[in-house]
């Protein structure tokens, strides 16, 4: 993140996400020049559903895929149009599905038949025809890591081999209309050969339950995985050739029927709002304990637990970056934790450091997605994280 510096950093006080508009909309062009022109994105704001940065957002001409009523409504407020919002999540409350009916977004993205239900039967009572797409479980994917996964079962969407029972029940339907089809398999994925893989798989899988229709489809979401480097070491993924491996999918795809007249999206999180934020926490304490030396920073888990290593499987140091009011680049190893009592508050360990003192400041790079929205921030009732813009300091 540029124009960053110990004394804007001064004037936060207290932790803080740090979010990027500029490179927000930076992302957004990245991800859209490495896909056909064609092609619509959608934002998964259960990354990050900061109402500003849904904003910036929607002024960049991306979809909602929201995941709860309450980003629904950030959507609506953020002016998100009803055609351009998708809702997924296999729990949806009825208060949500009412919404989303209401609204008449683009698509209920349904993962159950009692969900499908569920929907008729509210949009038979409001006399709506809700547009759904189906999510589907493919009979094969791929692991971030390359390795191709057989039928695995999933909380997520309907199994392939199940589709055809579900497309028998949404005939009796009345007032659902089946306007596409979803797949979601794969998160955090580094590889752009891997993720072609990913896309090569899931439209294979859309095409295998394309025999079981006789309408048109509206749209085709292929889902995504597009990943972000937190880690050293780790570099970021390169797109290069996925323009052309989808331009080739799409072509097949089109020679089918039902999808001759469908718009094909892809859907990201992490990838458009993780590097757009920071977290930055100001240092407290330092001390030793059995020769090991410690930073106590003014924040930790109960803002940021993806720094403190939970859904990793092997604990990793993120990339971090230091701001001090006097530069003293003489390095030191230490272990960086949180303010609680709770032995996972720590974000960092054996890390090396510029020497910190009291009132430096340490930042986290990548936690512009799954940060403030993932983390118990009631934890030891802390105050929550501020969430400021650059372009504000
Ligand atoms: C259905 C669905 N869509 C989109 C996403 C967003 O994934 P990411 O933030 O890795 O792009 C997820 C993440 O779990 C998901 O489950």
């Amino acid at each position: 993140m540029k124009n960053l510096s110990y004394q804007k950093l001064q004037t936060l006080q207290t932790p803080t996400y740090l979010y990027s508009e500029e490179v927000l909309r930076a992302q957004v062009k990245a991800l859209r020049e490495s896909l056909p022109e064609e092609m619509g994105i959608f934002y998964s704001f259960k990354a990050n559903s900061h109402e500003r940065l849904a904003k910036v957002l929607q002024s960049e001409g991306v979809g909602a895929d929201v995941a709860s009523v309450n980003e629904l409504k950030v959507a609506l407020r953020a002016q998100f149009k009803s055609e351009h919002i998708e809702f997924t999540g296999p729990g949806k409350s009825e208060e949500a599905l009412r919404l989303a009916i209401h609204s008449r977004i683009a698509s209920i993205v349904v993962e159950s038949v009692e969900e499908l239900l569920l929907i008729n039967q509210i949009s038979t009572e409001l006399k709506i025809v809700t547009s759904i797409s189906l999510r589907v479980n493919p009979e094969l994917s791929v692991s971030a890591t390359g390795k191709k996964l057989n039928k695995q079962s999933s909380q997520f969407g309907v199994d392939e081999d199940q589709a055809p029972e579900f497309f028998a029940i949404l005939k009796k339907c009345s007032h659902v209309k089946l306007v596409g089809l979803h797949v979601f398999s794969q998160s955090q994925i580094l590889s752009g050969q891997i993720l072609e893989q990913n896309f090569a798989l899931t439209m294979a899988a859309i095409l295998r339950l394309c025999v079981h229709l006789t309408q048109p489809l509206d749209m085709v979401n292929l889902g995504g995985g597009f990943g972000i480097p937190y880690y050293e070491g780790q570099s970021s993924l390169q797109m290069t050739s996925l323009k052309s491996a989808l331009v080739q999918i799409l072509t097949e795809a089109r020679k089918e029927s039902v999808l001759q007249a469908a718009k094909f999206f892809v859907e990201s999180g992490r990838f458009i709002a993780g590097p757009a934020g920071v977290y930055a926490a100001p240092v407290l304490y330092t001390k030793e304990s059995q020769g090991k030396r410690f930073v106590v920073l003014g924040g930790g888990f109960s803002h940021n637990m993806a720094v403190c290593g939970v859904g990793q499987i092997l604990r990793r140091n993120y990339k971090t970056q230091v701001f001090q009011k006097q530069k003293d680049t003489s390095l030191e190893t230490v272990t960086l934790v949180g303010p609680s009592c709770y032995a996972l508050d720590t974000l960092a360990v054996d890390l090396a450091l510029s020497r910190l003192v009291r009132g430096d400041w340490v930042i986290f790079e990548n936690c512009g997605s799954y940060g403030a929205s993932f983390s118990p921030m009631n934890f030891l009732s802390f105050a929550p994280a501020q969430e400021r813009f650059i372009e504000d300091l």
